[in-house]
C-alpha cells in the first residue's frame, strides 16, 4: 500500500494538505467533492478499496458553522456519517486516516488550555456533528485512526479572519472586532506540516491538537493584521460579542494543549505571532495584500 487520498481537497485546507505532500515528493491524489462525495458510502468504499492507499486525509467537511444551526442532518449527513463512511473504507483497506476536527467540540467556556481527552461538550449544531465524525474514527480505527483538530484557520486558498480584515483595511477607516473570545489563530501550512508529519511518524493512534502555541483574542489577531500591512493599529476597535449576534455562539475561549503531539516528539507550530508572520507573505501574494496598495487605500479613504 502507498500514497496518500486528500478528500476535501479543493478546500482551504486540503489543498495545502496535497501542496505540502507533493512538495514532499509523496504520491498524492487530492479528490475533490465531484471526485468523491464522502456521504456516498458504497462510491467512498470503492475508490478506497481500489485506490489502497497507506494514507487517507479527510478534509472534506461541512463548515458554514452558522448555517448547521438550521441543518444539522445536512451538516451530520458529512461531518458525522461522512467521517464514518470514510472511517470504515479505512478499515477494510488497511489505510491509515487522518481525520480533521475542531476545537467546537469542546465546551468553550474552559480557563486553562484544553487537553486532548478533556470532556467535551458542544455548544452547536456544527460541534455536535464533528464530534459524532470523531467518535466514529476512534471507533473504527482504534489502531490506525488520527482525530487532529486544530482551530481558528486561515491560508491562502479560503475566506478566513485574516484575509477579511485585509480586505477591510482598505474599505473602511474603523473595524469593530470582538476581544472577548481567545484562541490559536493557526495557519493551514503549518497545520498541514502536522497533518503529514503525523502520519508518517504513525505516533500511537487517537487524538492530536494542531494548533499555533499562545493565544490571541479576535481583536489582537485584527491587530497583528494591520501592523503587518503597515496601517495603524488603532483603526481596530475591541468590541463583544453581544455586538455580533450569531445563530451559532461562539466558544469564549477555544485554547488547545499540545502534549500528545509533545509526547509523539513532534516538532510544535509555534507561536501564533511568529506563524503569522511567516505565513504573511503567502498570503499577499494569493490575496494581493500587499503594503503600497493598502496604504494607497487608506488614502484614498481619508481623501
Ligand atoms: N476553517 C477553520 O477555521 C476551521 C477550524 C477548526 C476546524 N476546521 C476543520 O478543518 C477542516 C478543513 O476545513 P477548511 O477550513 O479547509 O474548510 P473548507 O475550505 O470549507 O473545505 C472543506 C471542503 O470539504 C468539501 N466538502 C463538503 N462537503 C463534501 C462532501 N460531501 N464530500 C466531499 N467533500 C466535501 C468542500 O467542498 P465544496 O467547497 O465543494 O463545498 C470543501 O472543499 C474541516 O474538518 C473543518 O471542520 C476548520
Amino acid at each position: 500500500m502507498t500514497g496518500w487520498l486528500v478528500t476535501g481537497a479543493g478546500g482551504m485546507l486540503g489543498r495545502d494538505v496535497v501542496d505540502v505532500l507533493g512538495g514532499l515528493g509523496e504520491d498524492v491524489t487530492g479528490l475533490l467533492r465531484g471526485d468523491l462525495d464522502v456521504t456516498d458510502e458504497s462510491a467512498v468504499r470503492a475508490l478506497v478499496l481500489r485506490a489502497r492507499p497507506a494514507v487517507v486525509v479527510n478534509c472534506a467537511a461541512w463548515t458554514a458553522v452558522d448555517d448547521a444551526e438550521a441543518r444539522e442532518d445536512e451538516a451530520f449527513a458529512v461531518n458525522g456519517r461522512g467521517a464514518e463512511n470514510v472511517a470504515a473504507a479505512c478499515a477494510a483497506s488497511g489505510s491509515r486516516l487522518v481525520h480533521v476536527s475542531t476545537d467546537y467540540v469542546f465546551g468553550g467556556d474552559g480557563l486553562a488550555p484544553y487537553a486532548e481527552y478533556d470532556g467535551t461538550a458542544p455548544r452547536t449544531a456544527y460541534g455536535r456533528t464533528k464530534l459524532a465524525g470523531e467518535q466514529a474514527v476512534l471507533r473504527l480505527l482504534p489502531e490506525t485512526g488520527y482525530v487532529v483538530r486544530t482551530a481558528w484557520l486561515y491560508g491562502a486558498h479560503g475566506p478566513n479572519f485574516v484575509r477579511a480584515m485585509t480586505g477591510l483595511e482598505g474599505r473602511q477607516p474603523f473595524v469593530d472586532v470582538v476581544a472577548d473570545q481567545r484562541g490559536q489563530p493557526s495557519w493551514t501550512a503549518d497545520v498541514a506540516d502536522q497533518i503529514v508529519a503525523l502520519a508518517r511518524a504513525t505516533p500511537q493512534a487517537g487524538i492530536y491538537h494542531a494548533t499555533s502555541s499562545g493565544e490571541a483574542t479576535w481583536y489582537e489577531l485584527a491587530v497583528e493584521v494591520f501592523r503587518l500591512l503597515g496601517a495603524d493599529p488603532a483603526r481596530v476597535r475591541a468590541t463583544t460579542s453581544a455586538a455580533f449576534p450569531r445563530p451559532a455562539p461562539r466558544p469564549a475561549y477555544s485554547v488547545l494543549g499540545h502534549d500528545r503531539h509533545a509526547a509523539a516528539g513532534l516538532e510544535p507550530i509555534g507561536d501564533w505571532r511568529t506563524a503569522l508572520s511567516r505565513a504573511w507573505p503567502v498570503l499577499a501574494a494569493a490575496a494581493g495584500a500587499h503594503e503600497p496598495r493598502s496604504r494607497a487605500a487608506w488614502a484614498r479613504q481619508s481623501a
